[in-house]
């Protein structure tokens, strides 16, 4: 005779689908039986007569990665930065659950607000502001009031014209004309006789002054003025006495030691001197004036009486 006891030990079976891999696992279970024989329990043996595991795997669902469905709506703006709305969606197949694993958790599709740009606006050009008064030139008297011609600019860039956007209208550069050493010259400019002043700059001006009004006057190309002769004279050194092929003048013509000397025929011209012979071609006195021998300078007819 047998006496069989038998005991099924299912300890426990846990699944766990919470981790990334899903898995079951089962404790063993066991079958004890004893067997013994009638005479003595000393002959039992013990076997186990099963013993199993349960183990199985499964896989927990994944969401694939979104891609865009449908249409999206039309861009907010025509031009410039607009906005428009588009649709994303997503699939449980990533993997798909299998065995028992856990289905994805959340919604399967989104919307995005998009940035769109479908072309830049376009940009009216505007003026810059105009720069400072600037002066094309002097003052045209140093006293008894001039004029002073003036002008100023402004460019389109603020901001420039751009796509398609409208150019600046009006005029870019400005003049005016303004009056200028407006103060009385007095005692600077006697009535009825001619003074000259240099000019604090340009040494190719000069100001002539007559009836209270000291106006500049510019000397002839190549020469420069000269406030001790009164007169414009040839600006570089003059070369050693050249050749002359016209007539010779006089003997006495640069004699007395004469920077310059009259025209023996002409009012209005006068030569320069250098050791006692004249250099290069005669030279003209400005507007209607004369040469005077006595003042070696340019001078009004009436105090000239020689000429
Ligand atoms: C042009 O620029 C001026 C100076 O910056 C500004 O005052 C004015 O509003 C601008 N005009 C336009 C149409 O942008
Ligand atoms: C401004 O004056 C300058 C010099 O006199 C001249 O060349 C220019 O044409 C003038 N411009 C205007 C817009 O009057
Ligand atoms: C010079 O002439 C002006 C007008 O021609 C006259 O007003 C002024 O008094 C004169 N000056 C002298 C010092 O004679
Ligand atoms: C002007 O002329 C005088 C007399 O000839 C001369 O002594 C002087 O150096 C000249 N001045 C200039 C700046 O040329």
């Amino acid at each position: 005779m047998r006496l069989v006891i038998g005991a099924l030990v299912v300890i426990a079976c846990l699944y766990d689908v919470s981790a990334d891999v899903c898995s079951y696992s089962c404790l063993k279970s066991r079958r004890y039986s004893t067997s013994c024989g009638w005479f003595g329990w000393s002959r039992c043996t013990r076997y186990s007569s099963y013993r199993g595991t349960c183990t199985r795997t499964c896989r927990n669902g994944g969401w694939s990665s979104y891609t865009e469905t449908g249409s999206r709506t039309p861009c907010s703006a025509t031009c410039g930065t607009g906005t428009q709305i588009r649709t994303l969606s997503r699939s449980c197949t990533n993997p798909s659950p299998y065995n028992g694993g856990r289905v994805c958790s959340g919604s399967s599709s989104k919307v995005e607000v998009m940035e769109c740009n479908p072309q830049p606006c376009p940009i009216n050009g505007n003026w810059s502001d105009f720069t400072e008064w600037e002066e094309y030139d002097d003052c045209t008297v140093i006293c008894g009031t001039g004029t002073m011609d003036q002008w100023r600019s402004r460019t389109c860039t603020n901001p420039s014209p751009a796509f398609g956007g409208s150019d600046c209208t009006g005029v870019s550069l400005e003049n005016r004309t303004i009056e200028c050493n407006t103060e009385l010259c007095g005692e600077k400019c006697p009535n009825d006789t001619v003074t000259y002043f240099d000019h604090p700059e340009n040494n190719r001006r000069y100001y002539q002054c007559d009836n209270n009004v000291a106006r500049r006057h510019d000397c002839a190309p190549g020469t420069v003025w000269n406030n001790t002769q009164h007169t414009c004279i040839h600006e570089a050194i003059p070369m050693p006495a050249a050749p002359v092929h016209s007539t010779p003048p006089p003997d006495d013509f640069c004699s007395n030691g004469r920077i310059l000397a009259a025209h023996p025929t002409d009012c209005s011209k006068y030569y320069m001197c250098s050791n006692g012979r004249r250099v290069g071609n005669a030279m003209s006195c400005p507007g209607g004036l004369v040469f005077s021998q006595s003042r070696s300078s340019c001078d009004f007819p009436y105090n000239v009486p020689e000429c």
